[in-house]
């Protein structure tokens, strides 16, 4: 895996916000693959920051046709809920991108048969074609999206059950309260990420450097389900000194 590393988080946000532009003027056909979390804020803002600064007809060009598929969506919230990854990327990147909200894909959470939605979204992101470019956080437990260890790289879209830790992990947005966290999620699997064209990993602060250490230098396990990204040929992870262990 090819290691990119920058000086602080906000020089990551920068370098992964540009790649992602870059992605929608090369190859505006391929849906891209996205992630939210702390780590990915900071990314949409400066995606943001640097539309705008684009000539007018690029400008159009990221704009026009957009269709990205994020990871996952906590099961039984409301798309309106503030605490839905729904309402993380209205807020984040539908809203300040100026992007057709019909084009910024995710599960619908409130679906009855959570099973059988992950079976549709699946099933839409290849008919789109599968992802081009997917940007994948780090959990502490060495999750992307939300495939919790154990988990191998068979498993595919799917409903699951999250771990105490990863809702104590995302409980900012549940006023600090990890049991008010949903249990599930709906998320993509091992499968599709390996199946994209190009990923990036996306890592900062401090308290993520053992686990990187870990998805660089272990051998694949199902411990520690990004190690997987180790068998794809197109991964770059892109990461601060702190991430990566530097004093
Ligand atoms: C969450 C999400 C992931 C995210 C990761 C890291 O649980 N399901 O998509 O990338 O954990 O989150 P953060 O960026 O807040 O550290």
């Amino acid at each position: 895996m090819e290691v990119i590393e920058l000086a602080d988080a906000a020089a990551v946000a920068e370098r992964v916000a540009a790649r992602l532009l870059n992605a929608r003027r090369q190859q505006p056909l391929r849906p891209l693959g996205l992630a939210t979390g702390r780590t990915m804020v900071p990314v949409y803002a400066a995606m943001a920051r640097l539309l705008p600064l684009l000539p007018a007809p690029e400008q159009a060009q990221v704009r026009r046709g957009w269709l990205s598929f994020n990871l996952d969506e906590y099961v039984g919230l409301d798309p309106a809920d503030p605490r839905s990854f729904h309402a993380a990327m209205a807020a984040q990147l539908t809203g300040p991108l100026g992007l057709d909200p019909a084009g910024v894909r995710l599960p619908d959470g409130q679906a009855p048969d959570p099973q059988a939605e992950a079976g549709r979204y699946t099933a839409a992101v290849a008919a789109a074609g599968g992802i081009g470019l997917q940007v994948l956080g780090l959990g502490l437990n060495g999750h992307v999206g939300f495939n919790e260890p154990p988990c191998g790289p068979e498993a595919p879209c799917r409903c699951v059950e999250l771990s105490d830790g990863t809702r104590a992990q995302n409980a900012d947005g549940f006023g600090g309260v990890g049991a008010a966290v949903p249990t599930r999620a709906i998320t993509l699997g091992l499968v599709e990420i390996l199946a994209a064209e190009r990923i990036l990993l996306v890592v900062t602060g401090a308290a993520k450097a053992s686990v990187l250490r870990r998805v660089l230098e272990a051998p694949p396990t199902p411990d520690i389900p990004a190690t997987w990204l180790q068998r794809h040929r197109a991964v770059s992870v892109i990461a601060d000194g702190a991430a990566l262990g530097r004093v």
